[in-house]
């Protein structure tokens, strides 16, 4: 019996060990100019000998260090890298100044602040649904966000000036209405098929008021001339394309040409310029932590 104890905290000892390992050289990719897996304010002092023309950036320090993505490694890089060094996250992170009832709960791989509010997760002051972060059962917006709502009505006009017809096919879904749709997904296809095309429950971002699924007059969108018409302009509204394709292992979901996020126009201008999924622009995940809702068992 006390074999087994000892022998249950030895594997449970060993399992945060390496969870803990896993977490500092996972978090250490950004900003490590060093590349000795600990970010520190020696990271900093090389991306400013860097950005003041001391020293030639490798190609690693050039992917890891440039964090505003301008192609450079320039003198605010290296203020960024030592803010992060010392702990305070990224400054262009505004979520604690427009949130201060908010939980700060951690950093990000890319070393954005994580808050939660009433049980909803915010990065960079935006709302965050996804496979690993979902939305209180009871998150009701009751329909489009004005913001949203606004935003998606100028873009349609603006389309319909250029001679393209594009429709909202759906918008905000409460809980009841999402599990519905997965549920008829997964009876019809399975699981496996069903979570690469609706997420659970809880975790839809129509479920913020803030996406929307739009159409066209032959309801075949993908590659059509609406769709290209909608992946150029949509950033200029603040929307930005959700699931593209290419980037499905790191957003969870199979490419959707129709899926548009509102993040207003200054946060779609920098995640669209910057090439990433909003997964990647963030370092944050997208994936269940398990395949039922019972809690992990370690033992
Ligand atoms: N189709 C997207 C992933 C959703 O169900 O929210
Ligand atoms: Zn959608």
């Amino acid at each position: 019996m006390i074999k087994q104890c000892i022998y249950r905290i030895g594997v449970g000892i060993l399992i945060l060990f390496l969870f803990f390992t896993l977490s500092v050289v996972g978090s250490a990719r950004c900003a490590d100019a060093d590349g000795d897996g600990i970010l520190s304010v020696a990271d900093a002092r090389i991306a400013l000998r860097i950005a003041v023309r001391l020293d030639i950036p490798t190609e690693e320090q050039q992917k890891d260090c440039d964090l505003d993505r301008d192609g450079a490694i320039t003198p605010a890089d290296a203020r960024e890298i030592l803010r992060l060094s010392v702990g305070f996250g990224r400054s262009d992170d505004s979520a604690n100044s427009g949130m201060p009832d908010a939980e700060f709960i951690g950093l990000t791989d890319n070393y954005y602040k994580v808050y939660n509010k009433n049980g909803v997760t915010y990065i960079d002051s935006i709302i965050i649904a996804n496979k690993t972060y979902a939305l209180p059962d009871d998150y009701d917006t009751n329909g489009l966000v004005n913001e949203c709502r606004d935003a998606f009505a100028a873009l349609q006009t603006a389309a319909k000036k250029d001679g393209v017809n594009i429709y909202l096919n759906s918008g905000f879904r409460p809980y009841s209405e999402q599990k519905e749709l997965y549920d008829e997904y997964v009876r019809d296809y399975g699981t496996d098929y069903a979570d690469a095309y609706a997420a659970r429950p809880g975790h839809s971002e129509h479920q913020t008021g803030l996406a929307i699924d739009v159409t066209n007059d032959t309801g075949y969108f993908t590659g059509s001339p609406e769709a290209q018409w909608l992946h150029a302009n949509c950033v200029q509204y603040g929307f930005i394309l959700r699931y593209p394709e290419g980037k499905s292992d790191k957003t969870g979901y199979s490419p959707e040409a129709w899926h548009i996020r509102f993040v207003g126009t200054e946060k779609a201008a920098k995640l669209n310029g910057s090439g990433l999924c909003l997964e990647e622009y963030y370092g944050i995940t997208s994936f269940y932590f398990q395949q039922t809702d019972q809690p992990p068992i370690l033992f």
